[in-house]
């Protein structure tokens, strides 16, 4: 993927550069842990991890266009799936929570997914306390398929939560099933 430009938001490949911009969300207590990982420490930690994730060529920069600056990220996880699936995994900045910014950016990419790939099955996760991804999860189309305990270490311990998985296949999006193909 290059870029997919939105109504606000440009999602584009991550850059070193979007350290800072980065480290300023990762470093909460309110956004990695909702999403498996601990929060960021320092600025290098979040170079380093930025540095990972641009070389999966997995994970996309989530741009605010008025803003001019990264408010988070939205990856196509490929590598744990067989052939023509792919996950969707998601963080946001919380000063830009509950203005419907990541189902605009989800959307958009299932709208890319099923357009321009070959995959032609998503999957979709979040911790069964995790309301707000719920609600994104539901308004994206996806359906619940089902539950199951899953082992993440925060803080450095471990600790094991319910998390409940989602699919979309391509066949809803081409039916226009979808909640957002509706109107
Ligand atoms: C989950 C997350 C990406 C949502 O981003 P967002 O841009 O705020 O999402 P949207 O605005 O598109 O939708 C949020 C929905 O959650 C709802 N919501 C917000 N707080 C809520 C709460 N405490 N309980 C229930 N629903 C809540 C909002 O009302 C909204 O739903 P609505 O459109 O029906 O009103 C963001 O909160 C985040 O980054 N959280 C931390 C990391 C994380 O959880 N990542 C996902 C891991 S699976």
């Amino acid at each position: 993927m290059d870029k997919i430009a939105t109504k606000r938001l440009l999602l584009r490949p991550l850059k070193n550069d979007d350290a800072l911009d980065v480290f300023e969300y990762a470093k909460l207590e309110n956004v990695g842990p909702d999403a498996g990982w601990t929060p960021h420490k320092s600025l290098e930690e979040s170079k380093r991890v930025l540095e990972w994730m641009i070389g999966t060529n997995e994970v996309y920069a989530i741009y605010h266009q008025e803003d001019e600056k990264v408010i988070g990220t939205i990856g196509l996880h490929k590598k744990d799936y067989p052939m023509h699936q792919a996950e969707i995994g998601y963080v946001l900045h919380p000063l830009y929570w509950n203005r419907g910014y990541m189902t605009e950016a989800v959307t958009a990419l299932i709208t890319y997914v099923f357009e321009e790939t070959d995959i032609t099955l998503l999957h979709c996760a979040h911790f069964n306390d995790n309301e707000r991804s719920q609600r994104v999860i539901n308004k994206s189309g996806f359906n619940k398929v089902k539950e199951e305990l899953k082992t993440i270490t925060l803080h450095g311990f471990s600790i094991t939560k319910q998390s409940v998985k989602y699919e979309l296949p391509k066949s809803n999006y081409e039916r226009k099933m979808l909640p957002w193909q509706q109107h």
